[in-house]
């Protein structure tokens, strides 16, 4: 028995929806023959395939990121803007692959307008120089005659996009990344780009490289650039075949936030800032199995019950993070897979989808106690994060949120237990109102529509509460939404 007691009056903080965000790359079949196929006759006039648009838009992505990734550390933006057939093709250096051009900025943009999602770019501070990154910002956000902005305008584009989020470069940290770099040598060039990116666009918001969140590296950046920039990147992967590395992986995430969040706070405190930059997650994921080949991770249910803790941990830690960009979107580990006939969603989508579309404006205390597993002390996986020393954690993890009247409560559950686990919710203050609707969605070990697609079972109904407590039985191995009414 799990019992969840929750406090309308102990905020954690607002929630920013864009910790619903997402990322494509140029890679494998993320872009091309995933959200854009030209010539298929499931996509519009623009090559923008509609099954795939249909699902996305269901997840209401925030903002989107784009186009890398390591890939973005060899793109040079001016490749993928004009007449289509003028477009040069690239080697992709990042991934082996050849680089079309036929999907770029423009169609960036209106793509990301076509969701209702925000644009998010990623900066080339690899092979790139400054002046491209600088007539790129022009490009996008620049209202004035000058020549950048003129070659928008030719190309169709009167009235500037507005692109408010700009990342300083991704990874470079690492020696797979074209152009790595110390974080020294990160940090001098990083304030010689911020200040000028800030020149061409003052209301650019800028976002510094970050690491994994409590490495050395995000140290050196954040002491570096807290001063400069407006958000701190850091990115996770997790995964494992073990079950209970699976789903506890996660948790390394509240690691990375506690660690990053006191470095923010310190160079804040230290160097006189009016407020710290906050954190965005700008890739994190499960991944483990496809380190290849367009990174075609198939998923199972499992994996969804990580995803559900992941974004769990965004939601409570939601006075830090103000973005989260899962990664990716399609195809390279993603939550939809496409074939030429169709597409399908993979289990991690569910999650995403009844977070995204339920969770409400505030965060709010929800102390679960009950039956808890201790995580694997070893190294189970591919990744060497471990989470033992963090332990032991609950067999149910729970984020809730509440709007501003305190008169709607939602709650998203994950039972990581293999056995259904009777849960009673708890109001601190006030009263439950009326029936509480409940969606849990679990998997049926069937893989059939697209290959090794693990298919997801979900089961809607009515919960009735009692004054301040409600209960209900959590499935085994599960993830649950539930939304009620609150009073007093
Ligand atoms: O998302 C796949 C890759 O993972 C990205 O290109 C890179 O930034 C990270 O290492
Ligand atoms: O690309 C490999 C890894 O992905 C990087 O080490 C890390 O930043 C991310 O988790």
């Amino acid at each position: 028995m799990t019992t969840i007691t929750i406090s309308p009056h102990r905020p954690l903080g607002k929630l920013d929806r864009r910790i619903y965000g997402g990322f494509i790359e140029h890679l494998g079949r993320c872009i091309y023959g995933g959200i854009y196929d030209e010539g298929s006759g499931l996509s519009d006039e623009r090559g923008f395939r509609e099954d795939v648009l249909k699902l996305l838009k269901e997840l209401r992505i925030a903002v989107l990121r784009w186009p890398g990734g390591n890939f973005v550390s060899n793109y040079h933006w001016q490749d993928g803007i004009g007449p289509k057939e003028l477009r040069p093709a690239r080697l992709d250096l990042a991934w082996g692959g050849v680089e079309s051009n036929r999907f770029g900025t423009d169609e960036f943009i209106d793509y990301c307008r076509e969701l209702g999602a925000e644009p998010y770019i990623c900066l080339n501070m690899g092979s790139g120089s400054l002046e491209e990154a600088l007539s790129w910002v022009e490009y996008c956000n620049s209202g004035r005659g000058t020549y950048w902005a003129d070659l928008r305008r030719k190309n169709g584009h009167v009235e500037p996009y507005g692109v408010p989020w700009w990342g300083l470069g991704n990874e470079l940290y690492g020696p797979w990344q074209v152009g790595a770099l110390s974080a020294e040598e990160y940090v001098a060039k990083a304030t010689r780009w911020a200040r000028a990116i800030r020149m061409v666009d003052p209301e650019a918001k800028l976002v510094s490289c970050g690491e994994l969140g409590w490495t050395d590296w995000d140290r050196k950046v954040i002491d570096g650039l807290a001063g400069l920039v407006d958000f701190h990147s850091v990115h996770l992967y997790t995964g494992s075949e073990d079950y209970w590395d699976d789903v506890l992986a996660p948790h390394a995430a509240e690691r990375a936030i506690s660690t990053a969040t006191a470095l923010l706070r310190r160079a804040a405190y230290t160097q006189g800032l009016a407020r710290a930059p906050r954190l965005v997650y700008d890739e994190w994921n499960v991944w483990f199995r496809q380190m290849t080949d367009g990174l075609e991770e198939r998923y199972v249910f499992q994996d969804a019950l990580a995803v559900g803790v992941y974004l769990n941990i965004f939601v409570r830690n939601c006075a830090w993070v103000s973005m989260a960009n899962m990664a990716q979107m399609v195809n390279a580990i993603a939550p939809i897979v496409t074939s030429p006939a169709t597409a399908v969603a993979q289990p991690i989508y569910y999650p995403f989808l009844l977070h995204a579309n339920g969770h409400l404006s505030t965060a709010v205390d929800a102390f679960v106690d009950g039956p808890t597993v201790e995580a694997p002390q070893e190294r189970l996986s591919r990744w060497e994060h471990r989470v033992g020393d963090l332990g032991p954690f609950s067999l149910v993890d729970a984020a809730a949120t509440m709007d501003k009247n305190r008169s709607q409560l939602a709650v998203t559950l994950v039972n990581r237990s293999e056995n259904e686990e009777r849960t009673e919710l708890i109001l601190q203050r006030g009263s439950f109102e009326g029936p509480a609707k409940v969606t849990s969605v679990t998997g049926t070990g069937r893989a059939s529509r697209i290959e090794a697609v693990e298919e997801a079972r979900s089961s809607e109904g009515e919960v009735m509460p009692t004054g301040s407590r409600l209960k209900m039985d959590l499935p085994p191995r599960s993830f649950t939404f539930m939304a009620t009414g609150t009073k007093g």
